[in-house]
């Protein structure tokens, strides 16, 4: 029996297009999807569009549309930037679909049924921007006067009947929950922030709106719909067939983990496990938040005019480079700065010099000198040899101990110690030298390297799938032997390797 695993994204509001921030978390969900799957995970990942809410139907109205048109154009819009940036999803889940609505009512009916539903009156502070709710101790007033909710959007006094979810009865349980499971927020900080929050006491979730109508109806009280947020974070079961228990993918739950930013860890983190329990389903296993991209140290916003398009950076660097960038430049919960001197200085060191030189002295070198046949390991192995090999033999290890942690930079330091260690193994070795010396240790040399370019390559194949495959092609790996545990497979000495064709090329910026 294969083990499972799901994986998720957030699913992405309509009202604007996508920019670096949503692919950045996308990708992140993706490299986690395709190394579960290269190591041997039955794995089931999920993306989609939130469509519903306040917001989006103000969008929608603003430009002079009606919300299921409107919705239309912009999931289609972030269907393609999964499309664009090679995301393997299995699935695309619009929250307008049939399927989730039906699943919404399945699990509003349980919580009336569990009696953690009742019918109220809302009266309070909402951020619209957040589609949330906030207490009075939360808001702060901003340099306009403004009053404003903690992530800065301002609030409006809100005052409608409502039915509520009884959230106040869930603090000890969720407390006892974390308890339980000490690694289900990630990373600490974020871990810190949504203890303080259920430690300073919950009140009851207004779940259900009467002044707009673009939502999930409310099972039997049509003047109602459902909150966006009880709405959207349903879609993760929608997507395996919830309320069917029988249903292909219903094994798949709990989830393994949910891929969010920061901003959105408290809908995730509290609310979230909190339905679930109510409902008498399990609790995902882990909520893993990412920080926020600023482009040239301010916040990406379409006022400033410097939002960032998933599809202009690939049109002009290629999607390997911009998934590697994404990965690489920010330490994964941390926050980063995206700036296009960054994004071309590492294109040009990391991948151009480091691993692209790397791969195209060596495999040339077999083309040119060894009539393009994979030569044979070295015999005796020499101390040079022999830390090379081991230090490139415990890398699967270390990227699954950073990638099952979310700590993506760790994984990449790592690969990239190893190419940085056989780059200096070839300058010392100098095969070049050997070719007149000794044409056997030459080979040797040679075919050490294409050994350890072929396990960099196997790990770097969540990170950059395009490049690694024709890296992978080039040292002769079969298809069927490109997963974790194929490594354990030689390469087939004298096997005829195709001519090496150079993979990352410098990025020289054109002058202005
Ligand atoms: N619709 C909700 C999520 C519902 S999940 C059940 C939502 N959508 S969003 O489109 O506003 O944001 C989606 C994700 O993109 C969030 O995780 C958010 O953190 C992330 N980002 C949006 N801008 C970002 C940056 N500038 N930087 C990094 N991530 C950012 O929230």
């Amino acid at each position: 029996m294969t083990n499972s695993f799901y994986v998720t994204t957030p699913i992405y509001y309509v009202n604007g297009a996508p920019h670096i921030g949503h692919a950045y978390t996308s990708i992140a969900a993706d490299v986690v999807a395709r190394w579960k799957r290269l190591d041997g995970y039955e794995v089931f990942f999920l993306t989609g569009t939130d469509e519903h809410g306040q917001k989006v139907e103000k969008a929608a109205l603003d430009a002079g549309l009606d919300p299921q048109t409107f919705t239309d154009g912009f999931a289609e819009e972030f269907r393609m930037m999964a499309a664009g940036l090679g995301i393997s999803n299995d699935d695309f889940i619009r929250t307008t679909e049939p399927r989730h609505k039906l699943a919404c009512a399945a699990l509003w009916n349980k919580l009336v049924e569990s009696g953690d539903i009742y019918l109220g009156h809302y009266e309070g502070w909402y951020a619209l921007r957040d589609e949330a709710f906030y207490a009075e101790d939360e808001l702060t007033t901003n340099v306009h006067g403004i009053r404003v909710g903690p992530s800065g959007a301002p609030v409006e006094w809100v005052r409608e009947p409502s039915y509520f979810f009884r959230l106040s009865a869930w603090g000890d349980r969720l407390l006892a929950f974390y308890e339980a499971n000490p690694d289900f927020i990630a990373p600490h900080a974020q871990k810190r922030e949504v203890l303080s929050f259920v430690k300073g006491g919950l009140n009851d979730l207004s779940v259900s709106r009467t002044s707009f109508t673009w939502g999930v109806e409310v099972p039997n009280d049509p003047a109602h719909v459902m909150y966006v947020w009880l709405d959207a974070l349903t879609n993760y079961l929608t997507a395996i067939g919830y309320p069917d228990a029988a249903a292909p993918r219903a094994h798949f739950w709990p989830a393994d983990v949910h891929m969010v930013g920061k901003d959105i860890i408290r809908f995730h983190a509290v609310y979230w496990p909190a339905f679930l329990m109510a409902a008498g389903l399990p609790a995902p296993k882990r909520v893993s938040a990412n920080g926020w991209w600023t482009v040239d140290g301010e916040k990406m916003s379409k006022s400033i005019g410097n939002v960032i398009e998933p599809s202009a950076l690939i049109e002009e660097f290629g999607r390997d480079a911009v998934r590697f960038f994404l990965m690489r430049e920010m330490p994964f919960g941390n926050d980063g700065d995206y700036s296009r001197r960054g994004l071309i200085s590492r294109l040009n060191v990391e991948l151009a010099n480091d691993l692209g030189n790397l791969a195209q002295r060596s495999l040339s070198m077999i083309a040119r000198n060894c009539e393009g046949r994979l030569p044979p390991l070295p015999e005796p192995v020499t101390e040079a040899d022999r830390a090379l090999l081991e230090q490139a033999a415990a890398l699967p290890g270390q990227m699954r101990a950073a990638i099952d942690s979310q700590a993506f930079h760790n994984g990449l330091e790592d690969a990239w110690r190893v190419i940085r260690a056989a780059n200096a193994y070839i300058d010392h070795q100098a095969p070049w030298a050997l070719k007149k010396t000794d044409v056997v240790r030459m080979g040797a040399v040679l075919r050490v390297l294409a050994d350890v370019i072929r396990t960099v390559a196997t790990v770097l194949q969540p990170f950059m799938p395009d490049s690694t495959a024709r890296m992978l092609d080039q040292v002769g790996v079969p298809a069927e032997a490109r997963d974790i545990a194929g490594l354990a497979q030689p390469l087939v000495e004298g096997s005829i390797l195709p001519a090496p064709q150079g993979i990352f090329p410098r990025f020289v910026e054109e002058a202005a």
